[in-house]
């Protein structure tokens, strides 16, 4: 761990102890409940609290809030802030995560859907004219930005429609915690916004963050934060968020994966961490195949094999999938192909 994280100096500081307290694996490491040096993520005053002032400054928000339960709850705790302002109606895109739509059906909120035509395949991000179409018959704007398949949604002028109309934007980046560093980050844009740290950043499964960008929202969102997260979080969930903002950025890596994208005929999309892979009806074999020579990929939608990197991906590791590549040969997938099925947003009934 890094010198500047403050939570996991925290947990190094403290001498082994005999634990009377849960977990009840009984080994006090950095495993551990929150005792009295360990601060209380539902009130923090100490490491915790320092670690969420630290993150808020390196994203510019007024408050956030460490979330050990992925970016599902911090939907949830946006969609629960949004409703304590007032909203009763959120505009959001068909393809969001279904934590948008379960979030609104808890919180006997309506969904006014924005239509997403698709594109080879993959959902397009809806243009200004459909976002203002929907906005109109709604409270608040909730946008995914980048969406599973590395496309940014019109966050300028969708931050702009909101202002106009006086109606708060929140944006779900699960899929761009690695953005922070430059200005297509949701918090360049958003009233409120979840990043998902675990998913494009080195922070363990589950590692997320919730934001607001004025004060005018942090209590509202830090009582949605308080409504759906648990009550027993994750230390090293927590301490591995602090570090995943705090890690530097791999600009070699980032131009790394945009030469493999031209070198491979990938899709032309907006975020240098998802490769998109056209195999067309080989797409299950490409992956079987990849699978054979160890390598995995995020996700086979039955259009596309998706790549995921983070700042973490090794230059070699690209090079590997590219001699696999090219070795397997290529696909492509019809103009007017049906959009993929993405396996973690496909409900199983
Ligand atoms: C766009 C989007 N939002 C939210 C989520 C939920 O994130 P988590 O799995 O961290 O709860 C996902 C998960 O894949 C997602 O793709």
């Amino acid at each position: 761990m890094r010198d500047d994280c403050r939570i996991a100096a925290m947990l190094r500081a403290q001498k082994k102890h005999v634990s009377f307290h849960t977990p009840g694996h009984k080994r006090a490491g950095a495993d551990i409940t929150e005792l009295s040096y360990s601060d209380d993520l539902s009130s923090p005053r100490g490491a915790i609290a320092e670690a969420e002032r630290d993150l808020a400054a390196i994203l510019g928000a007024a408050a956030s809030f460490l979330l050990t339960d992925g970016s599902t709850c911090g939907v949830h705790a946006m969609l629960y802030a949004l409703r304590a302002a007032g909203a009763k109606r959120i505009a959001a895109p068909v393809f969001s995560h279904p934590s948008v739509s379960r979030g609104c059906e808890i919180l006997g909120l309506k969904l006014c859907p924005i239509p997403q035509k698709t594109v080879r395949g993959i959902p397009a991000q809806p243009q200004k004219e459909e976002i203002a179409a929907a906005l109109e018959e709604a409270d608040a704007l909730l946008l995914t930005s980048p969406d599973y398949y590395g496309f940014f949604a019109p966050l300028e002028e969708a931050a702009a429609l909101c202002r106009g109309a006086g109606k708060p934007l929140a944006v779900d980046g699960a899929h761009g915690s690695h953005l922070h560093f430059t200005a297509a980050h949701a918090g360049k844009f958003a009233d409120l916004w979840v990043d998902g740290a675990h998913k494009s950043l080195p922070a363990l499964t589950q590692g997320a963050l919730v934001s607001a960008k004025e004060k005018k929202w942090a209590e509202k969102l830090r009582e949605g934060a308080l409504c759906f997260r648990t009550t027993s979080p994750s230390y090293p969930i927590m301490a591995s968020v602090e570090y995943a903002f705090k890690y530097p950025r791999n600009e070699k890596i980032e131009r790394a994966a945009e030469a493999f994208k031209c070198a491979h005929g990938c899709v032309k999309n907006d975020d240098w961490s998802k490769i998109l892979v056209p195999f067309g009806e080989r797409s299950h074999e490409a992956a079987r195949y990849l699978e054979a020579h160890g390598v995995y990929p995020e996700f086979d939608d039955g259009n596309y094999l998706m790549f995921y990197l983070s700042p973490c991906t090794k230059e070699r590791e690209l090079k590997k999938l590219s001699r696999l590549l090219k070795a397997f040969g290529g696909g492509r997938v019809e103009e007017n192909a049906p959009a993929g099925a993405i396996p973690m947003y496909s409900e199983r009934p």
